[in-house]
């Protein structure tokens, strides 16, 4: 609607111009979607009343005063503002400093909807050096959309009563949907919040409060300030009202710790009040900088879009991020949420303290919390032993993700607002981690610490690009010896950041001379694609042998080099062992790409795996043998029955990683032969999942302690595939335990299903059950006063085989209703889109729905991305394929946010498509000779 608003515009313009008349307002032209430069904006001042009490009309109301610097002469002020009532008779305009405040005054106002601009034309030049304050009234009502500032709710059971709080998501571009801003992160400003509501509400922010005082007018009404902030960026400022009830904890240097939660789930916050503070001190210690501000909060918002958010001194999170309940919740739970407040904490320092200049270095932000909250998580819980897992997987996502030809570089350019959203995606977050643990890996300890310190000192309070951290770091580990002198990180880095894809390394051993040839080209899935001049990196190498088994060295012996003309150097590594000697390269994946070798190598890999001694090649490693070889196999570069002889080692194998590397490549495999009626390889999955299984016992209770918990999760993950392939007594034993909790008096007190266990039990339960076990299961979802437990519910509640049960469940997903929350919609969606059944169900339901769907997620359109992967990577004959990108075609207007996910999807589909007419036969035979 806006769009066609946009068009006619162009069109009157076009007239105008056309009969020669003057178009009155030379700025209508301004129609790039970034804010014009001439101005500054240093301090803002927000006061805002908030209206919760009545549930028909919630609103709020407030006056922005900014105080603006000019640095160009310019006749228009350029704000962002969306879907904000502004009354623009009550505007004052006046220029501040100097002896005396003179007016000036807006002549004229307008909106560019497309960018969200509101536009004052002023009535004198504002003159460069000068200092304005701009005073906008605004109001708007307080809505459900999970973005910018609106409202979330729960149900206080003891009252039985639906309660209203108020909630901020700003990032990455919504702060302009609570008040007029330079919604940009380049606009660092103080902010002073002022909040007006009604006194039975806690008001929080970023800062501590400063004062609370009566409102004037309305009776038991409150106006709360906050301390000014220090500078920050506009996606960062945050604010709720609540009736939550907090855990305070203490830190020994006086940073006021507090965990907020709905009353009746603050027994949840133990966890994440004892561990945020632990948090807050390594990160002092990591960057070698004092937090900033004196208090944090963090707080569980029933409604809310991401995992979490991290605004300065008010992180706010998903219920089922930050509560913990070792009652109801798995040990997993647990980590996940020590992961994200690491994450959320990470940033305090990476993203608020220092901040990128544009969003183009939002991987910056997201990569490096990532990776130092994998760091931090270490620290503070070794006997978790999370850090190789975490890496493991990190490194599994972006090989995948990266490895479509529309993928993107990790630094990209952005020009659109949609494209911000999409940006917050595995390729910032897991490849950026993965490439900053490569430098980490190489740089070492020290320069890495240096730089990083040195980096943060200079830029505090400031902007910065990738480049100022490459400088940093260059200088640091120069220094200190780290790095050859004539190799910096930019040139190093660029190679990682700036393009897309990752390499694979063939390697090619000259068993005589002991030698290998190294060349290098960017791996690929699609095979219709040629994978020539599609980039070189700068690729760390570490390896070792058979003889020397030197896996902990993972600092580079020698590196792959590119020319200045981006072509590759090829490479000779000498001193090599016999032909009687594996070699493997990257040391413990210490850089994120992949390497094929030849047969000879292969060979004696596959010997040694299939033998006593697989455990002499380091697990990281075996993990890696998995994976790359299950890839080579698909795009055909590899036979499966080589693929296949790496995989039967499995037989033998006890730990996670190498298993973790295997469950995520049969997903895809899987997922096609699910739909494929014609031919389940049953009996060779059973053959490698059986041992595995019956060593960890099955499904049976085992008590999972905090020091095995490598083996809990393993013992999670097995499970889930072993009742998917009803393997040994997992189906048998699952419907044991979900009837005995059926029969139990109080279920929702009572629970006797294994904590571990309880997602792959309800599933299973529900798959072969009746629709009183899926009512029963219902019912329970509606009670559950616990978040992870709730989330596990709906995710099992896909799992029906029943046509109807699943239409059901599909509609009561979107019907607005409320009985599922918007923020588990997609995940319901996938739950229903991945199951035997639910797929065809779940495809049609979009195809015929995308419109009501699409608004069903306005403004959130990004989270329409998510319901598409799920059947893509089921789709896998070229009728589907082309039935599938009709639908994406004529659905561009409501799939208009999400192109990125669109062109991954189809991709994905095609590479599918490859897979069935080349691989298809190949694999059966394979794999027959395997059972
Ligand atoms: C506002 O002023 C800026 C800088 O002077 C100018 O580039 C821009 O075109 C103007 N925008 C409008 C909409 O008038
Ligand atoms: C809670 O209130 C609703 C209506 O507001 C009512 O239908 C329901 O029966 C009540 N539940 C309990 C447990 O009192
Ligand atoms: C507390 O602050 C002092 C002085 O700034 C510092 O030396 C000490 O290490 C800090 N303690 C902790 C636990 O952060
Ligand atoms: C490698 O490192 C691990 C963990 O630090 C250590 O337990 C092991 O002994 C080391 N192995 C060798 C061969 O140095
Ligand atoms: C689980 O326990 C039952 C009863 O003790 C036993 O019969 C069964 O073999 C066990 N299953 C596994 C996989 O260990
Ligand atoms: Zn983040």
């Amino acid at each position: 609607m806006f769009h066609n608003f946009n068009l006619a515009m162009k069109c009157v313009f076009l007239i105008l111009a056309a009969l020669g008349l003057s178009v009155a307002d030379e700025g209508s032209t301004y129609d790039h979607f970034r804010l014009p430069t001439a101005l500054r904006p240093r301090r803002y001042d927000v006061r805002l009343l908030t209206q919760l009490e009545n549930p028909d009309d919630f609103r709020f109301s407030g006056t922005v005063k900014i105080q603006i610097e000019v640095l160009q002469n310019t006749h228009n002020i350029t704000v962002h503002s969306k879907d904000l009532t502004i009354d623009d008779t009550e505007i004052t305009l006046s220029q501040i400093g100097g002896e005396s405040t003179t007016e000036n005054c807006i002549t004229s106002t307008a909106v560019n909807p497309t960018h969200d601009f509101y536009i004052l034309n002023t009535c004198k030049e504002l003159l460069a050096g000068q200092v304005y304050e701009l005073s906008l009234p605004f109001s708007a009502k307080l809505q459900d959309q999970l973005a910018g500032y609106y409202r979330s709710s729960y149900v206080d059971t003891v009252a039985n009563e639906t309660r209203w709080i108020s909630v901020t998501q700003f990032e990455p571009a919504s702060a302009r949907l609570a008040f007029p801003c330079f919604d940009e992160p380049g606009y660092k400003a103080s902010f002073a919040i002022t909040l007006g509501y009604h006194k039975k509400y806690t008001g929080l922010s970023n800062m501590p409060v400063k004062e609370t005082r009566p409102h004037e007018s309305i009776p038991d009404y409150v106006w709360t300030a906050f301390e000014e902030s220090l500078p920050m960026s506009t996606y960062l400022v945050a604010y709720s009202l609540n009736d939550f009830s907090h855990k305070p904890s203490t830190l020994p240097n006086g940073t006021l710790f507090r965990t907020w939660a709905r009353s009746n789930a603050i027994d949840q916050c133990d966890y994440a009040a004892e561990f945020g503070p632990k948090v807050l001190n390594y990160y002092e210690e990591l960057f070698g900088i004092k937090f900033p501000l004196s208090k944090v909060d963090q707080i569980a918002v029933p409604d809310f879009i991401a995992g979490a958010m991290e605004n300065w001194g008010l992180v706010t999170f998903a219920e089922n991020a930050l509560l913990y309940s070792p009652e109801y919740s798995a040990l997993e739970a647990k980590q996940v949420t020590a992961n994200i407040v690491a994450h959320e904490l990470a940033h305090q320092w990476f993203g608020n303290l220092v901040t990128m200049k544009w969003w183009t270095d939002l991987w910056l932000n997201e990569g490096f919390a990532t990776y130092v909250a994998s760091l931090c998580v270490e620290d503070i819980h070794p006997e978790w032993r999370t850090l190789q897992l975490v890496s493991m997987s990190n490194l599994l996502t972006m090989f995948r993700k990266d490895s479509l030809e529309s993928s993107h570089p990790i630094s990209r350019p952005i020009e659109m607002t949609s494209q911000i959203s999409e940006s917050f995606d595995e390729i910032s977050y897991q490849k950026g981690s993965s490439v900053i643990r490569m430098m980490h890996l190489f740089l070492g300890e020290e320069a890495f610490r240096t730089g990083l310190k040195s980096y943060l000192e200079k830029y505090t309070y400031k902007n910065a690009e990738q480049d100022n951290l490459w400088e940093s770091l260059t200088q640091a580990a120069h220094k200190i010896g780290s790095l050859p002198k004539d190799y910096d990180i930019k040139t190093i880095m660029d190679s990682w950041t700036l393009q897309t894809g990752y390499p694979v390394i063939y390697v090619t051993r000259d068993y005589t001379s002991r030698t290998a040839k190294l060349s290098q080209e960017r791996y690929l899935l699609n095979s219709d694609v040629s994978r020539a001049h599609k980039g070189c990196w700068w690729v760390p190498l570490s390896y070792t042998s058979q003889e020397e088994k030197d896996f902990n060295n993972t600092v580079p012996k020698e590196w792959m080099e590119c020319t200045e003309t981006g072509e590759s150097v090829p490479k000779t590594i000498e001193d090599l062992p016999g032909p009687d000697q594996w070699v493997i390269f990257n040391n413990q994946l210490s850089a994120p790409y992949k390497v094929n070798y030849d047969a000879q190598n292969w060979k004696l890999l596959i010997e040694t795996l299939n033998s006593e001694d697989y455990q002499s090649i380091h697990v990281v490693n075996r993990a890696q043998l998995i994976d790359d070889v299950l890839f080579f196999a698909w795009t055909g570069e590899q036979d499966y029955e080589i693929a296949l002889q790496v995989i039967s080692y499995l037989q033998r194998e006890r730990e996670l990683l190498p298993w973790k590397s295997a469950f995520d490549n049969l997903k895809f495999v899987n997922g096609i032969l699910q739909q494929s009626s014609v031919f389940h390889p049953q009996s060779f999955k059973r053959r490698l999942i059986t041992p595995i299984y019956e060593h960890l016992n099955g499904i049976n209770d085992t008590v999972a302690s905090e020091q095995q918990q490598e083996k809990t999760i393993l013992n999670a993950m097995v499970a889930d595939w072993a009742c998917l392939f009803e393997v040994s007594d997992c189906v048998a034993q699952a419907l044991n335990y979900y009837r005995s909790w059926r029969s139990e008096a109080n279920p929702d007190e009572v629970n006797p299903v294994p904590l571990g266990f309880r997602d792959v039990v309800y599933c299973t339960a529900i798959k072969h059950g009746s629709v009183e076990d899926w009512d029963f299961l219902w019912t329970r979802y509606q009670k559950a006063n616990v978040a992870t437990e709730k989330h596990i519910i709906l995710d099992s509640l896909g799992c029906s085989q029943e046509v109807w049960v699943q239409q059901r469940y599909l509609e009561r997903n979107f019907d607005g209703m409320g009985a599922i929350r918007k923020q588990d919609s997609t995940s319901v969606f996938q739950a229903i889109a991945t199951s035997e059944v639910g797929f065809l169900l779940a495809k049609k339901y979009l195809m015929d729905n995308v419109d009501s769907i699409s608004k069903f997620y306005h403004p959130q359109s990004e989270s329409m991305s998510e319901l598409l992967p799920p059947l893509c990577e089921q789709i896998f004959t070229r009728r589907d394929y082309d039935e599938f990108m009709n639908f994406l075609d004529s659905s561009k207007e409501q799939l208009k946010d999400i192109e990125q996910t669109i062109s991954q999807s189809l991709e994905t589909m095609l590479i599918n498509v490859q897979w069935m007419e080349r691989n298809y036969e190949r694999f059966t035979r394979a794999i027959k000779k395997h059972v």
